[in-house]
């Protein structure tokens, strides 16, 4: 099988989980990584065996490149995007898609023009063990109906986590804990659910005021076209990185994702459904080992000229969903999915 040629964009903390995966695929070989700052970006570079540049926009004239992994602040991931696209290179850009949905739109334009390449959106939690295992329960039908679910996001960041050239401003990361850390639950609960009838949220800064301009809290309550509905509760203002919650109630029983562990509530009785793949990401273990399955499945479809389907289209629904809980927190108003 043809191996791929890889590069990547921003070496900063979420590109050691890229870069290693992609040296275990075995289906690439990294030829370049990219980063304005030279001391981070040719650091990276001696590490993995590969070519620097400062300017992406060099790097992406080389033709033994062909997927460009993007992992910048927020702002970046719609031009830098667009750019690698319309230089024939296949994309995985890191969540959320974009910071607002026209920056989102640009990308999903420029994938529909240059049909040639893909476009995928990183939302590695759909890959953990669990929610593979929680979207099967739904689409079985193994315990009824899906009546309720609900999401909870209690972690901690403090003030230097914003001391960066893009975190805590609406401009370059388009949101606070709902649209970096929060959107990957949000994404979940909108992938167990379905199609979306209507949703209503709140959002607020309770422990960072004066520290960041966006969000450090937020609510919202979803309801389905299935009649199914969720309530979402995330903060960055809690003590700790404490685990996710995930609960979703059927007719005949309930799951219960408590961090990686997947419970089942029955007939009186509780069983592990699946239980943590142990990692070595540390304190950063809630990041999960799902990148490497994700990153793989995207260069196997890739490889193989098959669509990708978490796509622009596909990551782009949990970015609307963050983007019309800032509108209803704005308006006041639940804000109904009659158009797209
Ligand atoms: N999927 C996950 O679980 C997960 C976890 C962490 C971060 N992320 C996402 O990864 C992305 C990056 O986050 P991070 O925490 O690694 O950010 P970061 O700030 O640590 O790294 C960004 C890097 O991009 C570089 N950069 C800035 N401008 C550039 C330019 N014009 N050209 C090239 N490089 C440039 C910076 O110098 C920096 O090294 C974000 O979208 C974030 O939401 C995802």
């Amino acid at each position: 099988m043809k191996r791929l040629g890889t590069a990547l964009i921003g070496c900063g903390a979420i590109a050691a989980v890229h870069l290693q995966a992609i040296a275990k695929l075995g289906l690439a070989d990294l030829k370049a990584v990219v980063d304005t700052d030279e001391t981070a970006g040719r650091r990276t570079a001696h590490q993995y065996g590969c070519d620097y540049y400062a300017d992406y926009r060099n790097m992406l004239k080389r033709s033994d490149i062909d997927v460009i992994h993007v992992c910048t602040g927020h702002y970046l991931h719609a031009p830098m995007t667009v750019d690698a696209l319309a230089a024939d290179k296949h994309v995985l850009t890191e969540k959320p898609m974009a910071e607002n949905k026209a920056s989102a739109r640009t990308m999903l334009e420029a994938a529909a023009k240059h049909t040639s390449v893909q476009l995928g959106v990183i939302f590695q939690n759909r890959y953990n063990p669990a929610s593979v295992r929680m979207k099967q329960a739904i689409d079985s039908g193994e315990l009824g109906k899906l009546l309720c679910m609900k999401g909870i996001v209690t972690w901690h960041r403090s003030p230097q986590y914003y001391e960066t050239e893009w975190k805590g401003r609406w401009a370059t990361e388009g949101g606070g804990v709902l649209i970096n850390q929060a959107i990957h639950t949000l994404d979940l609960l909108q992938w167990f659910g379905g199609e979306i009838e209507s949703i209503k949220g709140s959002i607020s800064t309770d422990a960072l005021e004066g520290v960041i301009e966006v969000e450090d809290s937020a609510h919202a309550h979803l309801v389905f076209a299935s009649g199914a509905t969720a309530v979402f509760y995330a903060t960055n203002a809690y003590g700790v990185n404490s685990p996710v919650e995930v609960e979703l109630v059927f007719e005949q029983g309930r799951l219960h994702l408590l961090g990686d562990t997947l419970y089942l509530h029955r007939n009186g009785t509780s069983t592990v459904l699946s239980e943590p793949v142990p990692n070595d990401l540390g304190e950063k273990s809630y990041w999960g080992v799902s990148h490497g399955y994700q990153i793989r499945d995207f260069y196997e479809h890739v490889l193989e000229g098959r669509p990708y389907p978490l796509n622009g289209p596909e990551g782009y629904k949990a970015l609307r969903l963050v983007t019309d809980i800032y509108e209803s927190s704005r308006s006041g108003q639940r804000i109904r999915y009659t158009s797209p």
